[in-house]
């Protein structure tokens, strides 16, 4: 139970204004109150805590069973706050349980605050699906002395009983748990809350007024606005066959403003044989990209996974490599300095530590820094796998993300370094667990940095495509998503996984989906008619537009330039029509 007595305060203290959002963070999917600090009371349970019964432990620990070995009690904090804890634990996934049944096809999202009673380890939250298969639905990094919230969540892929438990490395410590949610959503209302969240952060509302030149309303007119330029950057991965493959090029530029290369800036492409740098085709491919007006994020300076090191790297002493990888930063950031709109710099940090093992845990840092100083306007990205895609995989869980971040942000050299959240977005085989996606990003966002969708892809499958749009809508509908590149493309490039175009550059399915969603955030055309009014109301994704306006009995033509932004204002556009 909650302290209400502060919580009247709060309400009275603040305006009216507050109330209202507060009562629209309750019907909002995306939670605004996420937070990534560890805070001395819990927030109340999310959705009232759902269909878990008894989710603030005001009813002692009705509902709740001990899970596993240990002894399970209610706790009531100095502030009156009540919460549950599991003591004599002898086994990580000793803890307390709740019986729920999961619906197939049912989107559920999870959400609880945990702290330990000595120092910090990882807290899950597990499903024990069906009697036996264990499903980790979500990861926080709980401490001791205050709270923190885990989000996350699971998508039934059949229906059946599950158990609700909890699992913490260390079972020598009491686990204490409160304010437990779990919230179920149809796919439709899934939907519908993209719907709604794209119309509120990607789209504005445009008023056109059409009038003759005395400014009488002229009915009939005709608008045609078609967009030049979409603001949301929605981009595809590109590789060197762009460079000869005519078919490639026409296929790319029709759809795509924004690229990384695959592997051509990667250090094992550039500097295959010590010593001997060429940079002929990642230069190639860049002024293929300018001459275009595609927009490249850098990938990447560093990777710090040992297999993916060039190969004569392993037969360096640590004073080599540490001038070779010196040589390397200097080269590839100066070459491209003020070039490109993003840097990955220690690519896939949270696997691995190839570099944090030879030269110490603050060397990501440490390259952040360096970067950042040789190219001072570029936004510098981690970049990670299964941060967003798998909740199964606590090494890349946003809480381990987000503590890495804070490492580099606060490490000496970083201070004013733009800064931008990269999570890759391979989607495995399966449903995409959006739950914990939309969770992640949450968590993610609550950073305030930019989060970017780096290497969107599906894994070939049945429902690849179908997949493949919800994982986009998820995307570009989450508020503190500010750009998205697939990793992707035709046949003929060498994709293999999500392929968009097979060999004759015919759309697969999953082509098709990309189409439709390039046309339905903005390049379609859309045409309405003027009212008596001589009015237009349209609501347009964020870009830039030409829009014609005819004027079919008077042949009046007249053709203007609109950018629509977030926050655009005048709201109105008036178009005066003469001869
Ligand atoms: C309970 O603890 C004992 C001894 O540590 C262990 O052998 C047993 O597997 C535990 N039971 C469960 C359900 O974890
Ligand atoms: C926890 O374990 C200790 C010692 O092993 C025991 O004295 C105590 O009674 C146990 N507490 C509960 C609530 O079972
Ligand atoms: C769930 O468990 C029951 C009994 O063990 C089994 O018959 C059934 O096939 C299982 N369902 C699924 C979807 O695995
Ligand atoms: C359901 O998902 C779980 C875990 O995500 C997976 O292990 C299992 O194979 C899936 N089952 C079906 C029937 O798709
Ligand atoms: C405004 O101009 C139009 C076209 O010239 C004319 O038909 C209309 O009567 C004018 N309205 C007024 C109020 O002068
Ligand atoms: C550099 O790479 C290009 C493209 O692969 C190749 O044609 C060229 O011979 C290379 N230059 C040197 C000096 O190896
Ligand atoms: C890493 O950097 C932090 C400061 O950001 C410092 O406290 C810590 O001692 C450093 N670790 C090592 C091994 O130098
Ligand atoms: C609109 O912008 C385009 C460039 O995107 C330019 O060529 C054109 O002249 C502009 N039209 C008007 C009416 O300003």
């Amino acid at each position: 139970m909650k302290v209400v007595a502060k919580l009247c305060i709060f309400l009275f203290t603040t305006s009216y204004l507050v109330l209202i959002s507060g009562l629209q963070v309750h019907s909002m999917p995306y939670d605004y109150s996420a937070t990534t600090e560890c805070v001395k009371e819990p927030k109340r349970a999310q959705y009232e805590g759902g269909i878990i019964v008894n989710p603030e432990f005001d009813q002692n620990i009705k509902g709740w069973t001990v899970f596993g070995n240990g002894t399970i009690q209610e706790r009531t904090s100095n502030d009156g706050n009540r919460f549950i804890v599991a003591i004599n634990r002898t086994q990580p996934l000793d803890s307390f349980s709740q019986k729920v049944q999961l619906k197939k096809g049912i989107i559920y999202t999870f959400s609880a605050w945990f702290q330990l009673s000595e120092g910090s380890d990882i807290v899950s939250v597990v499903f024990k699906i069906n009697g036996s298969e264990l499903v980790r639905g979500g990861h926080v990094i709980a401490k001791q002395g205050c709270w923190s919230l885990l989000k996350g969540g699971i998508v039934a892929n059949f229906s059946s009983s599950a158990e609700i438990l909890f699992e913490s490395e260390n079972p020598t410590v009491e686990l204490w748990a409160d304010s437990v949610s779990l919230q179920p959503f149809t796919i439709k209302q899934w939907r519908s809350h993209q719907d709604k969240s794209i119309e509120r952060v990607r789209k504005s509302k445009v008023r056109f007024q059409v009038t003759h030149l005395n400014e009488t309303a002229l009915e009939g007119a005709t608008v045609v606005i078609k967009q030049t330029k979409p603001n949301f950057p929605f981009g595809c991965a590109m590789n060197k066959y762009i460079l000869t493959n005519y078919e490639y090029q026409k296929w790319f530029v029709a759809r795509f403003k924004y690229t990384t290369f695959t592997n051509e800036m990667k250090w094992y492409s550039t500097e295959q044989i010590q010593g001997q740098e060429n940079y002929t085709i990642a230069d190639a491919m860049l002024k293929f990209a300018k001459e275009n007006g595609i927009s490249v994020r850098g990938h990447t300076i560093f990777w710090d996974c040992t297999n993916l090191q060039p190969g004569w790297v392993k037969f360096l002493s640590p004073n080599e490599l540490r001038e070779a990888a010196a040589k390397r930063m200097n080269s590839v950031v100066s070459r491209y300095n003020g070039q490109l709109i993003a840097w990955d710099v220690v690519n896939e940090n949270l696997h691995c530590h190839f570099y944090e093992d030879k030269f110490g845990e603050n060397i990501s840092a440490k390259y952040y820094s360096t970067a950042y100083h040789l190219d001072p306007k570029t936004t510098m990205f981690m970049n990670e796998y299964n941060t967003i895609e798998y909740s199964g995989d606590h090494f890349a869980s946003p809480a381990n993300y987000i503590r890495k971040l804070k490492e580099i942000r606060k490490f000496p050299g970083t201070a004013g370094m733009p800064m931008g959240i990269g999570v890759q977005g391979h989607f495995a085989w399966g449903v995409p667990n959006l739950a914990y996606m939309r969770s992640g990003l949450d968590l993610l966002g609550a950073t305030g940095l930019p989060i970017w969708l780096t290497e969107t892809s599906v894994k070939a499958q049945p429902n690849q495509a179908q997949y493949l749009e919800e994982i986009l809508r998820e995307a570009f509908s989450h508020p503190a998503v500010q750009g998205i590149i697939m990793f992707v493309g035709p046949a003929q490039a060498g994709f293999r996984g999500t392929v968009l175009a097979d060999a004759k550059f015919q759309n697969t399915p999953s082509g098709d989906v990309v189409d439709k969603l390039i046309n339905e955030w903005g390049t379609g055309p859309k045409i309405a008619i003027a009212d008596s009014k001589g009015i237009v109301d349209i609501s347009l994704h964020h870009g830039d537009y030409d829009v014609t306006v005819t004027h079919p009995l008077t042949q009046y033509s007249k053709k203007l330039n609109v950018s629509v932004r977030k926050g655009f204002s005048p709201d109105t556009i008036h178009v005066k029509m003469h001869a």
